[in-house]
């Protein structure tokens, strides 16, 4: 089922609900029926929150390489993302979700440099393999946005899918790889 069938029953059955718990409390306090459908109501609305919570990335404190600018680096590219979750899951307008996917795309590329940069200057001998991987991410996403650009159906969401799951492994392995070696020549 899309994405946007399930927020469109969900929509409808939070109207119906409402519609119920008002008409029913309007025909007496005792009557039972609005007091099931505020219950249902309360459920849909926990079930929903946790669900929408589900999609968004979280900081971990074992996602840190212990160097303060790339973990704030990282910190800012999981909100950019975050920010471009909601971009889609809101359906705001196309220049928003268009401004938030540059933001994103920008702001890792700033980043790579910054990376590629430290690790150049230390001589980490893993450099060129992880500059590559760099490159590759940057041309795999340069693909999908142009699908977006081009209305390409669900372009939009499998760039947004391929994000996550690209940084979070990414920081999660790479990076932490090169965490010591930069450490210890006094990379803070
Ligand atoms: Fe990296």
């Amino acid at each position: 089922m899309g994405r946007n069938l399930i927020m469109l029953g969900t929509a409808i059955l939070v109207v119906s609900l409402l519609a119920i718990i008002i008409i029913g409390f309007l025909s007496g306090m005792s009557n039972p029926v609005p007091w099931i459908a505020l219950l249902i109501l309360v459920v849909v609305v926990l079930l929903h929150n946790k669900l929408v919570k589900r999609n968004y990335l979280s900081w971990k404190d074992s996602y840190s390489v212990g160097i303060e600018s790339i973990d704030s680096d990282h910190k800012k590219l999981i909100h950019l993302i975050n920010n471009l979750q909601t971009a889609i899951d809101y359906k705001t307008d196309k220049q928003f979700e268009q401004q938030t996917l540059a933001e994103v795309i920008d702001y890792t590329k700033y980043h790579f440099q910054r990376e590629e940069d430290l690790m150049e200057k230390n001589k980490y001998a893993d450099f060129v393999s992880h500059k590559a991987q760099h490159e590759i991410m940057i041309e795999k996403v340069t693909t999908l946005a142009r699908g977006y650009e081009n209305d390409e159906s669900g372009a939009i969401e499998a760039l947004l899918m391929y994000l996550k799951s690209w940084l979070i492994n990414h920081i999660n392995h790479t990076d932490q790889e090169y965490s010591g070696f930069l450490l210890s020549k006094g990379v803070k």
